[in-house]
Order: structure tokens, then C-alpha cells, then sequence
């Protein structure tokens, strides 16, 4: 079959090249947003005195109707149309005729699959927002009923100090709030068009590129034509973005494995996110977030690898940038994925505080706070106190109590300097609530995180619902069921 560029060719293209070269089977995914690109630029044309209005309406409608075919999974996809490019300026003049073949003009398919692209990680960068957002309020909601309740801090994975589980869950979210922010930071730094830069430099026609930016709901056109059509750096922000997204998703899911063990029994994760093993009967395992903690290799390995793929190219625009795409629709639909599972797993995952008192009851979390309160109530120079309360310890230790459950009687037989009310630090209670500096794990603290966090969450919807591209689902019709 004759290519759209084969005119100065006079063999046929060989199969296998025709395989080797077609990037159609994936590039398909961006069916959208090339015919959203191709919308604004046809009318672009229009303005600019290239197509007269029949010509316009013909091509607007043809479009129309490879969106249906689209919609309908009709669209017939051929290595021999190479790209979606191509098999959509090819259908769109199969059913149009002549009008379909000016659509090309001032365009090239270096800067065309470069707004596509662009286009396509624009619109998964909101949706992944969004995405984070519900897990975000997934968190908070929890955390709103916890602020009282008790479980060990650790350090090393060492009992450390006592903190309330809410303190920690807003630990995880300020993790995905700055994932929020990152992918914000890297949407405004790329929401520029790239199209009418043409093959490399630029075109003879005029071109309106404002007019296009702003028909795409994109601040401005890009800047320079030679850099629009070879870089990529909006791929791999987000591929970076991602990547750090994974590596929070894959320590709270670590989290989730430990606290969901016999050992730990801080949660119990819902049978209908379990599985069973085939040959231990009594075994529920936590697959999923064992999964979402592996997951972030391929997230890793997707920037890894078109950092790679870009390294060496030399300006404009290259054929090995073809090798972008599967990177980062992977990242992405990983991403979608996990945030999606993660979230419907908190959801139904139940906590168990009277577990993560009996583990906090165990670790004599606060000797720390019998010191300080000897030094300074009773007056006690520290190197004193250290020791007394090291006494302390080592008698509670032999009587098989925490340190938190010794009587006032049994403090003061072992040092007649101790009064009644040292009792009271010792309750771990008000061992967390004295750690009421800013940011500390004192209810009243991790009361006013969690308003922070909400009015930031609240916030990062607002802009969301401000932004003007299309909206996106790539999972829709593009996932495999
Ligand atoms: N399929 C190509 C890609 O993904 C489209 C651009 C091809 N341009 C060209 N001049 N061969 O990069």
C-alpha cells in the first residue's frame, strides 16, 4: 500500500520494517488528543486563510466520525499506517476526500506527536491528582477519629516514643501532598503547545500558534521550535513524579504489611482485599500491599529508562523518541492503578488501637519523660535523673510491667526524691500530649495538621476543577478488561 510519504520511494517497505518502525499499537492510546490537535489546528488553518469554511466543516465532521469509530472500538488499527498520526490523517481522507489532504499543512508529525504526547501527560498529570487527592481525604478521614489513640513511635523499627495514630497517618499524607504539589509544579512548567513548530524550524505559513494554544486550553505556545520537537522533559517530570509517588505508596504499603502481621495486629485488613495461600489453609496475605510496594520497580525503571532512551540524541527530533511512550503510559496506569487499590484498602482496612496500646505498654516509652520531669520539678541535675530513672526501668523490668504501670508508692520506694505526681508523666497519654510543640504528636498539634492538610487538599481541588484541558480517562475504553 502506497505510504502519505512515499513519494520519492520506489520499492515497497519491507514487513519487517513495517513492524519494527509502527508505533501504532501503542500510540493509539493518544486517539484523543491527536484529533484534538487536529481540531484546533484545522480551525487555525481556517483563520489564517487556508481552508475556506466547507473545507473546515468537511474535516471537523470526518473527525467527528473517527471519534465515534474510536468510541465504538471500530477504528481499524494497521502497522502499515506506521502511527496514529497517520492512520487518522489516512481515514480522515478516505472519508472526506481532497480537503482531508490539506489538513498536514503547517504541520508536521514532529511537532504533532509532541503536543499529542504532551497533551496526553497533561491530562494524566490531573487525573493522578485527583487520584491522590481521594486517598488524601481517605487518610484524614481516619485520622479525624485517632488523634487520641495511642501507638508506639518508632525509630530503627525500635520503640521509640509514644505518638497517636493519627499523627501518623498525616505523616503518609504529607507525603502525597508534596506529590500533589510536584505534579502541579510540573504541569504549569509544561502546559505550553508545541504545535506549529513544524519539522524543526518553525513554518512558512503564519501559522497562529496562540490561537491554537488557546483552543487547546494550553497557557501559551512553546517557545522555540527546535527544542519543542525534541525534548521530552514533560515525560519525564512526570515519570520522575510518579516515580516518587511509588516510592510513598510502596513505604506506607510496607507499613501495611508489618502492622497487618500476628506480630503486629495494628490492622486487619478486609477479606475482600486478602487472599489465601494454596497450601497453608490458615494464611490471609497481603497481596495487595505487597504488590503496590513492588510496583514502584517498573516506576523506577520507566524513568530509568527514557532518561536513557534521551541522553545521547542529538537536536531535533528523533526517531528513538518513538521509545518514549510506553514508558510512561505504563508509569501512568501503574500509578492510577495503585492509588486506586491503595485507597479502596483503607477504606475497608480496620485498626486496631487496643493492639497498638499493648505494643506501646511494652517498650517503657516513657522513661524520657520521667527524666525531664525530675529535672525540671524536683530540681535533679540530668546525669541524676538519667539514673534514677534507669533504676526505675530496671525495676519495672523485673516485675514484668511497662513503666507506665508502676504505682506511685513503688517510684518512691526506689527514690525518696520522686513526688506523687511523677506518676502522671509516666502515663503514656500524657507522655504524647506533652510533645505539643508545632508539628508534634499532641492532639491539639495533629488536630491543626489535619486542618493544614484539609485546606491544602481543598485547595489543590479548587485548581484542579480550574483546569481547562479535556478531561481525561485513559483508563476508560484504553484498559484492558
Ligand atoms: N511515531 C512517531 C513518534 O512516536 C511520530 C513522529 C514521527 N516523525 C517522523 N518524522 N518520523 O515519535
Amino acid at each position: 500500500m502506497a505510504k502519505l510519504w512515499g513519494g520519492r520511494f520506489e520499492l515497497e517497505s519491507s514487513k519487517l520494517l513495517e513492524d519494527f518502525n509502527a508505533s501504532i499499537s501503542f500510540d493509539c492510546q493518544m486517539w484523543e488528543e491527536d484529533i484534538q490537535g487536529s481540531r484546533a489546528h484545522a480551525k487555525m488553518l481556517h483563520k489564517i486563510g487556508i481552508l475556506q469554511q466547507d473545507e473546515l466543516d468537511s474535516i471537523l465532521q470526518g473527525l467527528e466520525q473517527i471519534t465515534q469509530r474510536f468510541k465504538e472500538g471500530t477504528f481499524a488499527l494497521k502497522n502499515s499506517d506506521e502511527d496514529i498520526h497517520m492512520a487518522i490523517e489516512s481515514a480522515l481522507t478516505n472519508l472526506i476526500g481532497e480537503s482531508g489532504k490539506k489538513l498536514h499543512t503547517a504541520r508536521s508529525r514532529n511537532d504533532q506527536v509532541a503536543l499529542d504526547f504532551k497533551l496526553y501527560t497533561l491530562k494524566a498529570n490531573a487525573q493522578l491528582r485527583a487520584q491522590i487527592l481521594e486517598l488524601m481525604q481517605t487518610l484524614l478521614d481516619i485520622a479525624r477519629n485517632h488523634t487520641h489513640t495511642l501507638m508506639p513511635g518508632m525509630t530503627h523499627l525500635q520503640h521509640a516514643q509514644p505518638v497517636s495514630l493519627a499523627f501518623h497517618l498525616v505523616a503518609w499524607c504529607c507525603n502525597f501532598l508534596r506529590d500533589v504539589k510536584r505534579l502541579e509544579s510540573t504541569f504549569t512548567r509544561n502546559d505550553t503547545s508545541p504545535l506549529g513548530s513544524g519539522a524543526l524550524a518553525g513554518t512558512p505559513y503564519g501559522n497562529d500558534r496562540e490561537f491554537v494554544a488557546r483552543e487547546l486550553g494550553l497557557s501559551a505556545p512553546s517557545l522555540n521550535a527546535m527544542d519543542s520537537v525534541s525534548e521530552r522533559d514533560f515525560a519525564l517530570d512526570l515519570l520522575y513524579d510518579i516515580a516518587m509517588l511509588m516510592m510513598h505508596i510502596s513505604r506506607v504499603s510496607e507499613e501495611l504489611v508489618l502492622w497487618s502481621s500476628a506480630e503486629f495486629g495494628f490492622v486487619t485488613l478486609s477479606d475482600s482485599f486478602s487472599t489465601g495461600s494454596s497450601i497453608m489453609p490458615q494464611k490471609k496475605n497481603p497481596d495487595v500491599p505487597e504488590l503496590l510496594r513492588g510496583k514502584s520497580g517498573r516506576a523506577f525503571g520507566n524513568l530509568q529508562s527514557l532518561l536513557v532512551v534521551m541522553k545521547g540524541l542529538p537536536l531535533a527530533y528523533n526517531k528513538d523518541t518513538q521509545e518514549d511512550k510506553e514508558a510512561v503510559f505504563d508509569s501512568i496506569r501503574t500509578a492510577q492503578i495503585c492509588l486506586e487499590i491503595l485507597n479502596a484498602c483503607l477504606k475497608t482496612t480496620q485498626f486496631n488501637p487496643q493492639n497498638m496500646l499493648k505494643m506501646a505498654q511494652s517498650g517503657h516509652l516513657s522513661a524520657t519523660d520521667l527524666a525531664d520531669f525530675l529535672v525540671k520539678k524536683c530540681n535533679i541535675p540530668f546525669r541524676d535523673a538519667h539514673h534514677i530513672t534507669g533504676r526505675i526501668v530496671a525495676y519495672a523490668q523485673s516485675q514484668g510491667k511497662d513503666l507506665s504501670q508502676l504505682r506511685k508508692e513503688e517510684l518512691t520506694s526506689i527514690d525518696s526524691r520522686i513526688p506523687k505526681e511523677a506518676k502522671k508523666v509516666l502515663d503514656l497519654q500524657s507522655s504524647m500530649q506533652a510533645r505539643n510543640s508545632l508539628g508534634g504528636t499532641a492532639s491539639m498539634q495533629v488536630k491543626s495538621q489535619i486542618k493544614t492538610l484539609q485546606d491544602s487538599l481543598n485547595d489543590a481541588q479548587e485548581s484542579l476543577a480550574q483546569t481547562k484541558l479535556a478531561t481525561f480517562n485513559p483508563r476508560g475504553e484504553k484498559r484492558a478488561k
